[in-house]
């Protein structure tokens, strides 16, 4: 990966003042609020019983948030979220299943249980919790809300509550999705281009504080993502009508990507112990939509235009799951195929998005998981 020069990343800050309406990193965080609750699928893993007690915890955005965000508040909780899975509306930023719980399935447990929805589910509580909002990122970004600090938090509340023990602790997996947010964030209330740089420097000594104290807290091993290509997210590729990923947004990611990797080794030698890993979500992405160069290939399984999201509002001002506030009429309009769209919405894969995330992400998770 070549180091993108400042130059270029003035220029992509520039592009994004210049091109994106104001209101763009707002609607953006709003979509990123996600949801629900319901089991992972059942399988793999037959052959490592002590799985079976493994538990989850989940910290970060809209990418593994199964229902924490608000239903007054989140789009998540919406038709038409979650028509594919659970059937209904359940608090996923998708039609169906996202990270949280495909990674569950890999462990052979259901995906653990929403922090929000932990009154309404004790039995649940085996298998972990998740802490992870959408819209949110290691600082306070433009929802209310809790940054991951604050979600190690309430972690940190449920073992003083004793909820879990130092030794249910013992086989524990925690999982950091971290997104854009904190960029989305930045770029709406400063946005200043000199500062970019050691913006994304904060960001990243935050997380290594964050996962850290994940792994102090007692949890064996911390998965951080990478981020996604920012540049081939729909509500940026609307630009091209959805035909090419643009070279200057992805720019960010490969530099935030860059020092997380580079970060995270230098953790693991402090530390001593192989206990954070990195789940690569940028190779996986560009994998699932079979990305070349800057575009999408032949070959890849999702039909006619593969970076164009299922569901999309009707006009400019609105967005999936937006209806009208007198008439209360849809102002969306949903693909007829969602199972052959890569992204549901203008920002999150969908239900087989994530699955063909998942199987590029599979072959490696099997060393990085399992200890
Ligand atoms: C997280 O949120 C809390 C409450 O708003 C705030 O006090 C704290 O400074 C935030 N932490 C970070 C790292 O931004
Ligand atoms: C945690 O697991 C290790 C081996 O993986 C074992 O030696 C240790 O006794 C366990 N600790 C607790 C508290 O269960
Ligand atoms: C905006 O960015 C500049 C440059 O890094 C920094 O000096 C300033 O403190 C920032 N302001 C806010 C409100 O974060
Ligand atoms: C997309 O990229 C391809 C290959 O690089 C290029 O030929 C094409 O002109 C681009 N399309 C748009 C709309 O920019
Ligand atoms: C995609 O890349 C090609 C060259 O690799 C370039 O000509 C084209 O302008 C790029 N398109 C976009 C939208 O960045």
């Amino acid at each position: 990966m070549a180091k993108p020069s400042t130059y270029l990343m003035i220029s992509f800050l520039l592009f994004l003042s210049l091109a994106i309406p104001s209101d763009f990193f707002l609607s953006l965080l709003r979509m990123m609020m996600i949801m629900a609750g319901a089991q992972g699928e059942i399988r793999g893993l037959k052959q490592r019983r002590r799985l079976q007690d493994v538990k989850l915890f989940v910290f970060g955005d809209s990418y593994a948030d199964t229902g924490n965000c608000p239903k007054s508040l989140a789009i998540s909780w919406q038709e038409p979220y979650g028509i594919t899975f659970p059937g209904e509306p359940a608090g996923r930023f998708s039609n169906g299943r996202v990270l949280t719980d495909y990674i569950a399935s890999f462990l052979g447990i259901p995906s653990p249980l929403p922090y929000q929805l932990r009154k309404f589910g004790k039995k649940s509580f085996a298998f972990g919790m998740n802490f992870a909002y959408g819209g949110t990122g290691v600082f306070n970004t433009l929802v209310k809300e809790p940054n991951m600090t604050t979600q190690i938090n309430l972690f940190q509340q449920q073992l003083e509550e004793n909820v879990y023990t130092k030794q249910d602790l013992n086989s524990s997996i925690a999982v950091v999705s971290v997104g854009g947010n904190d960029y989305a964030a930045y770029m709406a209330t400063n946005g200043s281009l000199q500062g970019f740089k050691a913006f994304t420097e904060s960001v990243i000594n935050q997380l290594a504080m964050n996962i850290k104290r994940i792994h102090g807290l007692g949890v064996r091993k911390v998965a951080v993502t990478t981020m996604e290509p920012l540049g081939c997210l729909p509500a940026i590729t609307a630009s091209t009508s959805h035909q090419n990923c643009s070279e200057t947004e992805n720019l960010i990611t490969k530099f935030h990507n860059k020092m997380l990797i580079k970060t995270v080794r230098n953790v693991n030698k402090e530390s001593g112990d192989a206990a954070f890993v990195i789940i690569d979500l940028h190779r996986a992405f560009l994998s699932a939509l079979k990305i070349q160069g800057n575009h999408t290939g032949n070959s890849s399984k999702f039909e006619g235009d593969p970076l164009k999201p299922c569901c999309v509002g009707v006009e400019r001002e609105y967005s999936c799951g937006s209806i009208d506030k007198m008439s209360g009429a849809k102002k969306y309009l949903v693909c007829e195929k969602p199972q052959l769209s890569f992204f549901w919405d203008m920002i999150h894969p969908s239900h087989q998005g994530w699955h063909a995330v998942y199987s590029a992400l599979k072959p490696s998770l099997r060393h990085q998981l399992i200890y």
